[in-house]
């Protein structure tokens, strides 16, 4: 069987954009030689029908820019729910959106929200022309409207950008997080640009050995917050890894960070005779804003362009994605891949079957959204967290303070009915204060 060639594509990742509403702090945007584009979305329809012939299960749509500066975004993604494609969103959610905007990102199965502090101050630091009030404003309505809906909610993930002066606020971030259901997470490690807004912020990593021992510390009690309360997390590979190689470097103390997810970047011999665990080039494509595909996320160069006149199809099967796959298959890996910080180590037998079983089989990965979908049960909530997530506004209300109160007495059987309609007072409230 010819192992190379891949008739299906369950996964797309598409930047519709590179221009942003924001200019966050750290941000690689911020750069003199970032190109502002966007996409050709009027060849949209085209991407996805070629694509949903090739089986397309999901679509995340993210980049180096906002999607929601996008004109009509929402009416793309509306599509592709429709579809009955699973749609992940990543977005600032920084500007007040409309109830539009609002119903699109309710449908979505999955939201990835930039979400670094819960600090008001540092908030606006981070993420220049955004406010955290509103992104939590917008979270809670994209929440209620599924409800209102009878829909699960999207499974919101805050993506934080961890940096010496973010990392001891975390637990406030989780908390407040939790108390709104947001339950998942993921540390992404500050990766320090050459641009003048990041001077005065670092990584971790680059803090005293006092604030490094402490922060393995901090880490473990962050993360225990998180799962007991039923929630996910994941970080980036480097962020507790460079920790414990400066800790090491430093040989003062050593480091005991439980890193579960821990992926080696440097094969050793035994390793070299292995391959990476990784079947993206079988079963995902990621499409910039110029058009250009990519067979991972890594993989920087582009391995063929859309608007080019090229199909969807032959470039998935273009000599160079073929050689890609054979060289994954053979072990005899390009550098990027043997750095790989997103796959781990496999032998060369088990991805073989690995790649047979997908290629012969046309079973569905099932992923965490759809497990999560199919868990589904009606949620009960505490009306004292909502009140702890809006704090002051719920208190300058009497009206609103009274339903709450009424609501607590028959605490057992609020059902997500009540919830809503709570959350769009509220909604009402935040509108008639901002025009006030
Ligand atoms: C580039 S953004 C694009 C999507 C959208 N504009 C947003 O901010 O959610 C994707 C993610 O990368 C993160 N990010 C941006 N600059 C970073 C940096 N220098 N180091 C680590 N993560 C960064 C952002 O916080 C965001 O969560
Ligand atoms: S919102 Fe996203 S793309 Fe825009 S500047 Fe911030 S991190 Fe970069
Ligand atoms: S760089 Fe990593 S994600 Fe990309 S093809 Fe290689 S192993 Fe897979």
């Amino acid at each position: 069987m010819n192992l190379t060639k891949t008739h299906k594509t369950l996964q797309l990742q598409i930047e519709f954009t590179t221009y942003c509403n924001l200019r966050c702090i750290y941000c690689c945007t911020l750069s003199s030689d970032h190109k502002r584009r966007s996409i050709d979305l009027n060849a949209f329809d085209s991407y996805i029908s070629e694509l949903v012939s090739r089986k397309l299960q999901y679509v995340s749509i993210c980049g180096y820019g906002e999607v929601t500066t996008v004109k009509n975004w929402q009416n793309y993604c509306n599509k592709l729910i429709d579809l009955g494609i699973n749609l992940q969103v990543t977005s600032n959610l920084a500007k007040e959106l409309t109830e539009e905007e609002v119903d699109t990102f309710s449908r979505c199965t999955h939201l990835n929200v930039s979400c670094d502090t819960v600090d008001l101050e540092l908030f606006k630091y981070f993420r220049k022309g955004a406010d955290f009030k509103t992104l939590l404003y917008n979270i809670t309505m994209i929440r209620a409207l599924a409800y209102k809906n009878k829909r699960l909610p999207p499974q919101i993930t805050f993506f934080c950008v961890v940096t010496d002066r973010n990392v001891f606020q975390l637990n406030d971030l989780v908390s407040l997080a939790l108390s709104i259901g947001v339950k998942h997470f993921h540390f992404c490690n500050f990766c320090k640009h050459d641009i003048e807004e990041s001077a005065e912020i670092n990584p971790i990593a680059d803090m005293s050995t006092e604030h490094l021992v402490k922060i393995e510390g901090y880490f473990q009690t962050l993360f225990s917050l998180i799962e007991q309360a039923g929630g996910w997390y994941h970080y980036d590979f480097n962020l507790l890894e460079d920790i414990k190689q400066k800790l090491n470097e430093n040989s003062s103390k050593k480091s005991e960070i439980k890193d579960s997810n821990t992926k080696d970047t440097s094969p050793t011999i035994s390793q070299r005779r292995k391959t990476r665990d990784c079947l993206l080039p079988w079963s995902y494509i990621y499409i910039s804003s110029n058009g250009e595909v990519r067979p991972c996320c890594i993989l920087f160069h582009p391995v063929g362009n859309v608007t080019g006149g090229e199909t969807i199809d032959s470039i998935i099967n273009n000599e160079q994605m073929l050689i890609l796959r054979n060289q994954l298959l053979e072990g005899n890996l390009k550098a990027e891949c043997l750095s790989c910080p997103e796959a781990g180590w496999i032998t060369i037998e088990e991805l073989k079957r690995k790649v047979e079983e997908y290629i012969l089989t046309d079973n569905q990965a099932t992923d965490n959204y759809l497990k999560h979908r199919q868990n589904f049960v009606e949620y009960q909530y505490d009306p004292l967290e909502l009140q702890r997530s809006f704090g002051g506004l719920i208190d300058e209300n009497q009206v609103l303070k009274k339903e709450l109160e009424s609501v607590k007495v028959d605490l057992k059987n609020i059902k997500s009915k009540f919830y809503y309609k709570i959350i769009f007072k509220i909604g009402d409230l935040y509108r008639k204060a901002k025009r006030a």
